[in-house]
């Protein structure tokens, strides 16, 4: 399948007939991003789709996004075109885990990135996603110990700009963000002095922008540790000739197109999410055609993490 004119036209006629939404998030292919409704980070979906009135939710995403949009929309069909489509993140840590963990530490509150099951929000008390992290553990009383799981380097994020030491941290890793490494990222910083750099808090070197800036390596004005989301935003509003790019290497598209002027480049190019890219234009096409794949929630499950993924749509609004 060719993402060509008859596809576009095809795609757009039977979300019309579906009377769907379809979203898209900011790592998928470009032809997908273009096709579809809206296009976010984690977040901006969530609260599309908690608040869309379409019956049917196309989420051209990874399995948990998806699963997201279920919890919050129980009535209605919600698809992914391929539910193989999964997360190295969302893998490192099961609900069996955490009920363990919580064990150990039973007066804790715990936050867990929307980068997990459904089962694993059902033991969370409140989820959160890259633009709001820091904002739910601050909305937190400071004399109370707090579980963050499962991504080590946004969880060190939030435990340096919050300042909190009563933090605990799991120890998972995006395989795709883990592998964006600070030797890579220094050495592009020093062939282009004077980018910006654009660091998604679940890469490795995140830690690494930090350090560079506060050996003065790089300006620190120039480090800016992002969600997707506010990459697009940041995208807008800096004076910056070319930025750096430490995320996954669909964010380039809508980059891009913010600002078409600045030279946008990735610091480490193989940085490519499979489980995104099984969303193709023929998966997508095979969706609406067949209305597949629906993502079912045990309803039991779903009312559990409801609680969790409606106090993450809330904070940081
Ligand atoms: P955000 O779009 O929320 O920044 O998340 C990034 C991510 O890794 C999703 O898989
Ligand atoms: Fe999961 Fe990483 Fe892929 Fe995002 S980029 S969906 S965190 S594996």
């Amino acid at each position: 399948v060719e993402p060509d004119a008859a596809w576009r036209d095809e795609v757009r006629r039977l979300v019309e007939q579906r009377d769907a939404v379809l979203l898209a998030h900011n790592y998928q292919l470009p032809e997908i991003q273009d096709i579809a409704d809206f296009t976010g980070d984690s977040l901006a979906l969530s609260r599309i789709a908690a608040e869309s009135s379409a019956s049917t939710i196309v989420f051209c995403g990874v399995h948990f996004m998806a699963e997201t949009a279920k919890i919050l929309s129980p009535g209605k069909t919600v698809l992914i075109p391929d539910e193989r489509a999964g997360c190295s993140l969302a893998d490192s840590i099961t609900a069996a885990d955490l009920r363990e963990w919580k064990a150990q530490h039973p007066n804790a509150v715990v936050v867990s990135y929307v980068n997990t099951t459904a089962e694993v929000k059902a033991e969370t008390d409140i989820c959160c996603t890259s633009s709001n992290a820091v904002d739910v553990v601050a909305s937190i009383p400071a004399d109370k110990e707090v579980l963050f799981c499962p991504d080590q380097f946004l969880g060190a994020h939030v435990k340096r700009v919050t300042g909190r030491d009563n933090i605990h941290i799991w120890a998972g890793e995006c395989h795709v963000h883990a592998a964006i490494n600070g030797p890579e990222l220094a050495e592009r910083a020093s062939q282009d002095p004077s980018a910006d750099l654009f660091v998604h808090p679940e890469c490795g070197c995140a830690t690494s922008a930090l350090y560079l800036a506060g050996e003065g390596i790089v300006p620190s004005e120039k480090v800016k540790i992002l969600s997707t989301g506010d990459m697009v935003k940041e995208a807008k509003a800096t004076n910056a000739r070319s930025v750096l790019v430490a995320t996954e290497i669909g964010m380039l598209h809508q980059l891009r197109k913010a600002a078409p002027e600045i030279d946008f480049r990735a610091v480490n190019d193989r940085a490519s999410c499979r489980y995104m890219k099984m969303i193709t234009p023929a998966a997508l096409l095979r969706s609406l055609r067949e209305n597949k794949d629906e993502v079912h929630v045990d309803p039991e499950t779903a009312a559990r993490a409801r609680a969790s993924v409606q106090r993450m749509i809330e904070i940081g609004q």
